[in-house]
């Protein structure tokens, strides 16, 4: 693997092609002679794929799925496998374009099916669950990550990849490569109309496991997303701030946040000492006068 991008038409002799949703076990193949573990789990094996390429490369393996009894929203990896292992890639169902339990697999519908979540949200937080599970059964050093797609759907576009990044600390993300998607062509005829380009990719999201523990990593997760929630306050101030020519009286600066965005407010009853906040601390602003601001 020389570059970020990996394109294999063909999907190999492994896994089986009737399994919806498969990967090429070249995709595979690629990343083990890449990242080299000696060791390896795939916690949604689907048809096996993965698990069948780390054998033949001669990986100790360890494959579950849902569809064999293993959950990953409830059931600890490092604890089922009993060990810790230098890679933990998965391949996630995503959007429910492919349904699993009910359909390829089983009779019913499995309420922690990943493919029959209730919303994007609702997915992407199961997915959190999920990364973090498996980086505990990752090694200090070693890699953990997951495979998954953008979705397009009336017009609305789910970035699921940029979701899952946001979720975990940034300082874990070890690489983003682009897989080509081939054999999509007669989904592409209902996209005739559209202005932009059908979907032909999915993300391998790659994350290295540091020393610190899970409930360090969590806290780390709690921090950045508190960092970003103030980001948006201060561009919220800033843009309301430019609107009204760069100085403003702080009645006039709540008036007009107030009517611009109401549904920020609502979620926060604090929010005038948030805009107060932004004003005084920030740097980005000065008062020469009792309750006018400018911008510095
Ligand atoms: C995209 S498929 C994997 C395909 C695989 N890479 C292959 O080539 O065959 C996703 C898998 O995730 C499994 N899955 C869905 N929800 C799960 C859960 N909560 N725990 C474990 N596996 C789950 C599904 O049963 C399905 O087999």
């Amino acid at each position: 693997m020389t570059g970020s991008i990996l394109s294999f038409p063909e999907r190999g002799p492994w896994g089986s092609s009737s399994w919806r949703g498969n990967c090429s076990g070249h995709v595979y193949r690629a990343l083990f002679q890449s990242i080299k573990p000696a060791s390896f789990c795939d916690p949604m094996s689907g048809s096996g794929t993965a698990i069948q390429v780390a054998e033949m490369m001669g990986i100790e393996a360890f494959g579950l799925d849902l569809h064999s009894g293993f959950n990953i929203l409830r059931d600890s990896i490092v604890k089922k496998i009993d060990k810790e292992v230098d890679l933990v890639l998965s391949h996630c169902p995503y959007s429910g374009m492919v349904l699993y339990s009910g359909q390829q697999w089983g009779s019913e519908p499995h309420p922690d099916d990943l493919s029959r979540c209730h919303d994007d949200n609702d997915f992407c937080e199961k997915m959190q669950i999920a990364m973090i599970n498996q980086r505990e059964a990752t090694k200090i050093g070693g890699y953990y990550g997951t495979i998954v797609g953008d979705w397009r759907r009336g017009g609305v576009y789910s970035s699921y990849q940029a979701e899952i990044i946001s979720r975990l600390p940034k300082d874990e993300l070890a690489g983003v490569l682009i897989k080509a998607q081939h054999n999509m062509q007669s989904n592409a005829k209902s996209y005739k109309a559209m202005k932009l380009p059908f979907i032909t990719h999915e993300y391998i999201l790659i994350f290295k496991r540091k020393k610190c523990t899970t409930m360090q990593f969590l806290q780390a997760i709690a921090i950045e997303q508190a960092q970003r929630l103030r980001g948006t306050w201060r561009s919220i101030v800033r843009h309301v701030m430019i609107q009204l020519g760069g100085q403003a009286k702080l009645e006039v600066v709540y008036q007009t946040i107030q009517e611009n965005a109401p549904d920020k407010l609502q979620r926060n009853p604090h929010w005038k000492d948030k805009i107060r906040q932004v004003l005084n601390s920030s740097g980005d602003y000065f008062s020469e006068e009792r309750g006018v601001w400018k911008l510095a």
